[in-house]
């Protein structure tokens, strides 16, 4: 079977949706619904089906699964209004813009019996597969760090993003994948501490780079930076290990890894001499005592919108529980609560999440 879905809120995001599903063979688009007459029209030119309100396609009887994809402060009032009316919903991200809206939403999931899933689109992304893998593997001993990063010198795209009545600003909307990817790797992993700085360089209301450092309980440091202000980038993943470091360096999974293998190097009598001034600490490393192991992108990872709508529609069809789910959500918006708290405050925030 076939899902006929529509979509409710046809901009950027939603595009990508609807060329992501061309030649799909488990859902198409129908049509969509979107409050601007300009988009309207857009649809109408791409042979969609124009809904006239949201009421006409909450009510179109083929129509089993909804995407919306809207600006963020409208999520939840949707999802419930389209979970009540029979549909089963994939909601972009962030889900909402508090952990309790997110629990209405999940309420009315239990309430009306429908699917609801997120699109965090991420977890698939093969920099961060290949440096799951990586620490997975055990090539670096005991991990102990891991530094996440995506940098731009654009600033924010104007318009809803700039505004915080609309769900705007960089920790809603990178925030939340960088994060996500975090506790997905960790699962189960409670997050103790929180501790975030924000900064507003080019719009004051909202955060447009912000650095966040979460404690999980197994001892491992996360620091997740996100920039729309940096003219020179830092590299995609750092990763310290007590057995060696990882650096990948782009989307591209340019990487290597380098490991320790000869623990026996002993520190030289000498003091050794740098342009800085004299230290042992710091002196290099005798030239056999590493080895040096080239990372790549991992081909076999498939990368797009479908691993996101299989696991939704395996949902749906009751072949197998979500694999994203609200409950991992949750988490994250409450990871993102804590980091504004902690940006508002000025302290860090113990956390039982
Ligand atoms: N998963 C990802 O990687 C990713 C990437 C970009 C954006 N997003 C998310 O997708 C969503 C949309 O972002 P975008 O970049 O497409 O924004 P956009 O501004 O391009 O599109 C939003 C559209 O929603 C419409 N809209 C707003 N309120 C509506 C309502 N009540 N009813 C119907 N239409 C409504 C607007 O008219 C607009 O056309 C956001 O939640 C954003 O965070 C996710």
């Amino acid at each position: 079977m076939k899902h006929k879905m529509a979509i409710i809120g046809y901009g950027g995001m939603a595009h990508h949706h609807k060329d992501a599903l061309a030649g799909y063979d488990r859902a198409e688009f129908k049509g969509m619904y979107d409050l601007d007459p300009e988009v309207m029209e857009k649809v109408k030119k791409e042979g969609f089906y124009p809904y006239s309100s949201k009421e006409e396609l909450l009510t179109d009887k083929e129509i089993d699964c909804v995407l919306i994809a809207t600006t963020n402060e409208v999520h939840k009032s949707l999802a419930i209004e389209a979970m009540a009316a029979g549909k089963n919903v994939i909601c972009e991200k962030p889900v909402t813009v508090s952990s309790a809206e997110l629990e209405e939403i999940m309420e009315a999931s239990k309430k009306y019996k429908k699917v609801f899933t997120i699109d965090q689109n991420r977890r698939t992304n093969r920099d961060f597969v290949l440096m799951r893998r990586k620490v997975e593997e055990g090539l670096l001993g005991d991990v102990y760090v891991i530094e996440s990063r995506v940098e731009g010198s654009r600033g924010m795209p104007k318009g809803w993003r700039t505004l915080k009545r609309l769900g705007g600003g960089m920790m809603l909307a990178w925030g939340v994948h960088l994060i996500d990817q975090l506790m997905y790797m960790y699962e189960g992993v409670k997050v103790t501490n929180v501790f975030c700085k924000m900064f507003s360089i080019q719009y004051p209301e909202v955060d447009d780079n912000f650095r966040l450092t979460m404690t999980f309980e197994n001892g491992v440091v996360a620091h997740i930076e996100n920039s729309t202000n940096n003219y020179i980038t830092h590299p995609r993943w750092y990763v310290l290990g007590t057995e060696g470091t990882l650096q990948i360096d782009d989307w591209n999974c340019n990487g290597r890894i380098v490991r320790c293998i000869d623990k026996e190097d002993e520190w030289a009598e000498e003091i050794f001499y740098t342009k800085a001034g004299p230290t042992k600490t710091m002196a290099p490393r005798s030239a056999n005592s590493t080895e040096t192991i080239t990372i790549s992108e991992p081909t076999d990872v498939v990368d797009n919108l479908t691993v996101v709508y299989n696991q939704f529609l395996d949902a749906v069809e009751g072949k197998a529980p979500l694999t994203i789910t609200a409950e991992q959500a949750l988490r994250v918006m409450k990871v993102m609560e804590a980091a504004f708290e902690s940006a508002r405050e000025e302290t860090a925030v113990k956390t039982c999440i």
